[in-house]
């Protein structure tokens, strides 16, 4: 165990079964914090649970759809049965599919902004009216992406997608600052995942180069000389859930070894 700085904190995350939401996971428990876990991918997150550690606290798996319309309050209801209170929402699960910008067809669009945006906007309404009706305070952390603040041809859906949860971030934070439950946005670089590795699968065979190449060709241009890895989006996480964040709300945080700095 790392500290007990999140004894008795429940916590929820969805695409806990990703790369990132594992490692969230991991170190939230390592703090001992309370988890409700949930991913679309059962396997992944009982493999997950199967790696905690025995001595945190068991996490509340729930296996389901992100785009489920009463996601928010299925969430929300499974930390009180469970925990008794919620203190923080992570929502982590997204889906990216490269496609040029001349064929990203309607079905597409829709897939991509009913996980990316539309779960994440109902379920931060649903799970921030839980915790205001209650008078719980605590803090939301929604996932954006660099990709979120330039253009991006082969992930106009994305791209959009992130853009948007940087403003729905701002529009949360005004709203729920009042009621003590701090919003704010990480916005990861290109942190080595199954999110990346598809990422580099399909831009490699597009571009007709082999596999890692994609990859490789990012990874000379970010400042600091390598790629990100889940854990450092955990830490930010975690400070961010944390009462040493007290006062930060409203911002959108980039973790991306000073890759934007050169490709704003
Ligand atoms: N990896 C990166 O470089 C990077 C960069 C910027 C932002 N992000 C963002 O971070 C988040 C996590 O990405 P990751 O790299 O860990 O990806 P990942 O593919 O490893 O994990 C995503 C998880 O979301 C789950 N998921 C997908 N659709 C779902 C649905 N409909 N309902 C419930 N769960 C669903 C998947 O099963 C998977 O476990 C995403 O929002 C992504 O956009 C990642």
């Amino acid at each position: 165990m790392m500290s007990d700085r999140f004894k008795n904190r429940v916590f929820i995350i969805t695409g806990a079964g990703g790369g990132i939401g594992g490692g969230v996971a991991r170190r939230l428990s390592q703090e001992a914090a309370s988890l409700v876990l949930a991913d679309v991918n059962a396997d992944s997150l009982r493999a997950l649970a199967a790696q905690m550690p025995t001595t945190s606290v068991r996490p509340e798996l729930l296996v389901l759809d992100a785009r489920d319309p009463e996601l928010g309050k299925r969430l929300g209801d499974a930390a009180i049965s469970r925990f008794g209170r919620i203190d923080g929402f992570v929502p982590l699960a997204g889906i990216i599919k490269i496609k040029p910008l001349l064929e990203l067809d309607p079905p597409q669009w829709d897939l991509v902004m009913g996980i990316n945006l539309r779960s994440v906007f109902f379920s931060i309404q649903a799970i921030g009216k839980l915790m205001i009706e209650r008078g719980w305070t605590g803090s939301i952390i929604a996932t954006s992406s660099i990709s979120g603040s330039g253009p991006r041809p082969d992930q106009a859906d994305y791209a959009a997608s992130k853009a948007a949860i940087n403003h729905i971030t701002k529009t949360f934070a005004l709203a729920f600052a009042p009621h003590g439950i701090r919003v704010n946005a990480i916005s990861p670089g290109v942190i080595e995942t199954p999110m990346w590795q598809e990422i580099d699968n399909t831009r490699s065979a597009m571009l007709g180069v082999k596999p890692g190449a994609v990859l490789k060709k990012f990874r000379e241009e970010i400042p600091m000389g390598r790629v990100g890895t889940p854990d450092d989006i955990s830490a930010v996480v975690a400070f961010l859930l944390s009462d040493e964040s007290s006062y930060i709300t409203g911002q959108i945080v980039t973790i991306d070894g000073g890759f934007q700095l050169k490709h704003p």
